[in-house]
């Protein structure tokens, strides 16, 4: 009985040490926690695979349908690489003086997405 009681402060601690890994690894495996960069993947920067789907959820539901607002079309390739020659695209999402900052009303788009739209122009705005 006596060995038993003593065996509780051991256990004790030895859960309770299990326990902190299991909270302390659950956090450190986290990859965007560790690596915040990593979950951005600018390596290959394509219209269809990664400035497509950007505008698609940020922009085309007013730059798109029968009347596109400012009759600026982003849905099609050429609707899109005509507002970046006339550096419309990159001065409303880089919230540049003398352009209306996009997308309009909500906030700016996050860093990876600016990042894929500055590497896609600067690589002539390609559609690939
Ligand atoms: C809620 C509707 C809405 C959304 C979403 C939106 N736009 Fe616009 N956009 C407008 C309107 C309306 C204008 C006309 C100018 C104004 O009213 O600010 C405009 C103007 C523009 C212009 C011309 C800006 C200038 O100063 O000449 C560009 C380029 C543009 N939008 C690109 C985008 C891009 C790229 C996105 C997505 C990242 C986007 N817009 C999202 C409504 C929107």
């Amino acid at each position: 009985m006596k060995n038993n009681n003593r065996a509780y402060p051991i256990l004790f601690t030895i859960s309770l040490v299990v326990i902190m890994n299991l909270f302390t690894s659950c956090y450190y495996d986290k990859e965007e926690i560790l690596y915040p960069d990593t979950t951005c993947d600018t390596s290959v920067v394509k219209y269809s695979t990664a400035i497509l789907p950007v505008l698609s959820s940020n922009c085309i539901s007013c730059h798109g349908g029968s009347t596109p607002s400012a009759a600026i079309n982003l849905s099609n390739y050429a609707g899109v690489k005509q507002q970046v020659d006339n550096g419309r695209l990159w001065g409303a999402v880089s919230h540049s003086a003398n352009y209306s900052p996009m997308p309009k009303n909500g906030g700016q788009l996050n860093t990876c997405n600016l990042a894929k739209l500055r590497i896609w122009i600067a690589a002539g705005a390609l559609n690939n």
